[in-house]
């Protein structure tokens, strides 16, 4: 049964089969670079399970995944970019080599404290993949090192990413309209 159309959606950012090629050169990247590691994927849900998911069966070293929850909200004084761990990481990641797995790095808020907060539980080293990068949004800088796409200052569907929590099932990115 094919999906009905999605009301409001502009135009196709990313195919399926571009997304699938991207994640492939990824995983090679961070296969070469973690032979021998002790790699664990770290995602942030729920937008980044669709991503970890796929990048985790094209990654070819052994590796474990653990997931963690965050909530964001704004502190009294109305200042954004306060958030806190609402569901945190099942197991310890001291010596790991952990790489930190996003859907989407906007403001930078997000993965500024989580990367923060992991740095201090011990691994051995602290990185971060995320499938879509808005760096035209960015507040604070932080570290990226493995992206797949960057995207222009648009909404965006799919593959993790949602609009009032439905889409993220979708193959593929879409933009949707203004
Ligand atoms: C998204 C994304 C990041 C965060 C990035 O999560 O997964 O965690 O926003 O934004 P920032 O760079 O401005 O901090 P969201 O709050 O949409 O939750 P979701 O993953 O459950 O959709």
């Amino acid at each position: 049964m094919s999906q009905a159309p999605i009301p409001g959606l502009e135009r196709v950012l990313f195919t399926g089969e571009q997304i699938d090629q991207r994640i492939r050169e990824v995983a090679g990247e961070i296969s070469r670079r973690y032979e021998g590691k002790p790699l664990k994927l770290i995602g942030v849900l729920k937008g980044s399970v669709f991503f970890m998911t796929a990048l985790s069966r094209q990654i070819e070293v052994p590796h474990k995944i653990d997931f963690l929850a965050i909530s964001s909200f704004s502190n009294k004084s109305g200042s954004p970019g306060m958030v806190r761990i609402a569901k945190d990481l099942d197991d310890s990641i001291e010596g790991e080599d952990v790489i930190l797995v996003e859907d989407i790095v906007d403001t930078g808020f997000t993965l500024r404290y989580l990367l923060q907060t992991l740095a201090g539980r011990g691994p051995n080293s602290l990185s971060v993949c995320t499938f879509l990068d808005r760096n035209s949004r960015r507040i604070v800088q932080v570290p990226v090192d493995y992206r797949c796409f960057e995207i222009p200052d648009r909404f965006v569907v799919g593959f993790g990413l949602d609009h009032n929590q439905l889409y993220r099932n979708l193959g593929y990115v879409a933009v949707m309209k203004p």
